[in-house]
């Protein structure tokens, strides 16, 4: 379903400062297939390039060369169709739970009874009923990350991608996010999704695929 073509990215080279700057390479020639339904695991040393190839399938950074190919159709920039849960959660600090999930609807024009019953549906499913009219700052890390979830799942994205959605919370929350994940995961109408899996052991038994990339790139 999103197919990943020899994606090739290097950072610096190409400003002003010509051959005197320094050149990070990044991807060279990354290439692999995710079907529908596949949970993929990127793992790699800090600086190898996770956030830079999760960016490029976002569309928020362009690839030096290759591309995205997603159901057959080109990966030019952002769309509905993806989704991206950033390690900071990105949440808006001056909307509310129910204004942060709904964001992306709005953005798509959607009518607002409409847009509110399904942030609703999904603001339920994270646990965060009653948490609607909170601001970011009057909730727990562990609730933002919900609150960027359900933002996430509104859109019904083909694609989710989380970059290290679970780092900047302690063990228990991560283990609590982990197995809401798998929940809401398995709740989806996606057939494939294993139904019993209670932690996150069986999370990783749902990952087909391990991506690993051990090598950083050279520092500059
Ligand atoms: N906008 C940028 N300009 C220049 N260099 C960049 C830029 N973004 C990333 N890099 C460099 O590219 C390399 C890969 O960065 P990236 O953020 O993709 O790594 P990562 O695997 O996500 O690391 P981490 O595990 O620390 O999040 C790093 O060396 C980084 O310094
Ligand atoms: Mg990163």
């Amino acid at each position: 379903m999103l197919e990943i073509v020899a994606l090739s990215k290097t950072y610096g080279g190409e400003g002003a400062a010509g051959a005197g700057e320094h050149v990070t390479h990044v991807l060279d020639a990354v290439s692999f297939d995710v079907a529908r339904n596949q949970f993929v695991c990127l793992l790699g040393a800090s600086g190898c390039g996770k956030t830079t190839l999760l960016r490029i399938v976002a569309g928020l950074t362009v690839p030096d060369a290759g591309e995205i190919q997603l159901e057959g159709r080109q990966v030019t920039g952002p769309g509905q169709d993806r989704s991206l849960v950033f390690q900071n959660y990105g949440l808006l600090p001056w909307r509310s739970v129910m204004g942060n999930v709904e964001f992306g609807l709005e953005m798509r024009g959607m009518r607002k009874a409409e847009r509110r019953a399904i942030s609703q549906k999904y603001i339920d499913r994270v646990g965060l009923t009653g948490y609607e009219r909170h601001y970011p700052h009057q909730i727990s890390g562990g609730m933002q990350q919900r609150t960027a979830l359900a933002r996430a799942f509104s859109k019904d994205p083909k694609v989710l991608l989380m970059d290290e959605p679970f780092a900047a919370v302690d063990m228990q929350t991560r283990e609590m996010l982990q197995d809401e994940l798998l929940k809401i995961w398995t709740s989806m109408p996606r057939d494939e999704a294993a139904k019993s899996s209670r932690r996150f052991d069986e999370l990783r038994r749902l990952v087909r695929d391990k991506l690993r990339h051990d090598e950083a790139p050279a520092a500059p």
